[in-house]
């Protein structure tokens, strides 16, 4: 849906559901990750492009005293709870926890009402969570006449995930649905917070393809790979697994299994998008889709992310036409992301669908 039908639709959800009109609105745009997983949090480099899918909300002061009142177009229900309130897995946890980040532990004394319209599929692997608190972040400036900066407003969303949601993640998402603009992919330095833009090729679309399973149920993973990527620093004694080159691939050798295998996926997973860079921008796109299936296989055998169905996924979209297909995101379900030569992008997806009952192309890009 476009940005501004999207804006609409948080309008009126909010004009229905508390009786006046928004003070403020904003949206953010979703994003799919070309390559670099997991290399955010090791201090390295990423390849993200934020999607033409994403996330509006509107919001005012008003209603109870230190409460938000919270309503999204997916759900019947207006939530309604304490701006103080701690995180209890419930969707608005992402709203509190934003908010006493941007509040800096100085909460307004009234309440505020939010409602919340997206077409990000929540656990697809495409950054859902990033662009609701970024377009919320972005809402709240207009409310205030707060002046953060598009980084600035991706590290306050990152906190909120750290700190309150509770998932130690990265900053690619805050920082790529912040700083970047859609269909435009960003090659991120997540150590220097420095970004350029990537141009793409012409010739090819990326169709992004959700597994249909949300990867939601498994965030427990996620925490475990961050924790093994520590353990394999203090071993090897730096500071992040990113300072690491192929060239001190050996080094990994003493380390015991896995944590030999996720510091592999880190080392070349970095350099991977080094080269796909590189490869794009020497138009030669043969290495650049091999890179992206390559990564897939480390994704899979070495950093355990991958599920047998995600696997099925990639080997079909490359026997349905993709010159290379990995999976996007923290993984354990969520979307693929394919190559695909533009003539064939509709033949390719009609494979798909029929092949995959489950699957779902949420983009062409
Ligand atoms: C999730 C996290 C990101 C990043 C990716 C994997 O999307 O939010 O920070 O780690 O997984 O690359």
């Amino acid at each position: 849906m476009p940005q501004d039908a999207q804006i609409l639709q948080a309008q009126a959800l909010f004009q229905t559901t508390f009786g006046h009109a928004p003070s403020a609105q904003a949206y953010a745009p979703g994003r799919v990750n070309l390559m670099g997983e997991h290399t955010d949090y090791n201090g390295g480099v990423v390849f993200p492009m934020p999607l033409a899918l994403g996330t509006a909300v509107a919001l005012s002061f008003g209603g109870p005293a230190g409460m938000i009142q919270a309503r999204s177009a997916d759900f019947p229900e207006t939530v309604k709870r304490p701006l103080g309130d701690t995180a209890k897995d419930c969707w608005t946890d992402y709203l509190i926890g934003t908010l006493q980040v941007f509040f800096e532990g100085h909460p307004p004394t009234e309440g505020l009402q939010i409602t919340v319209a997206t077409d990000l599929p929540v656990g697809s692997g495409l950054s859902s969570s990033a662009a609701l608190e970024v377009a919320l972040l972005r809402a709240m400036c207009q409310l205030t006449g707060r002046n953060l900066t598009p980084v600035e407003i991706a590290i306050m969303a990152r906190k909120a995930e750290n700190t309150y949601v509770g998932m130690p993640c990265g900053i690619m998402d805050q920082y790529s649905v912040s700083v970047g603009t859609p269909g435009s992919a960003l090659f991120l330095d997540t150590r220097q917070l420095t970004s350029e833009p990537v141009a793409l090729p012409d010739s090819h679309n990326f169709v992004i393809i959700h597994s249909g399973l949300s990867h939601r149920l498994s965030e427990g993973g996620y925490e475990k790979r961050v924790t093994e990527c520590t353990a394999a620093c203090a071993a090897l004694e730096v500071e992040f697994l990113g300072d690491l080159s192929p060239a001190d691939l050996h080094r990994i050798t003493a380390l015991p299994d896995p944590l030999n295998r996720r510091a592999r996926h880190i080392i070349t997973e970095n350099d991977r998008v080094y080269r796909a860079i590189d490869a794009l921008k020497s138009s030669d796109l043969g290495r650049f889709a091999a890179l992206m299936t390559e990564s897939h296989q480390s994704q899979s055998a070495d950093y355990a992310v991958s599920l047998p169905e995600i696997d099925a996924l990639v080997t079909g979209a490359i026997a349905a036409g993709a010159d290379g297909a990995r999976l996007t995101g923290g993984g354990f379900g969520g979307s693929i992301v394919a190559f695909v030569e533009k003539s064939r992008v509709a033949s390719f997806t009609q494979k798909i669908t029929q092949g995959f009952p489950n699957a779902r192309v949420l983009a062409v890009t």
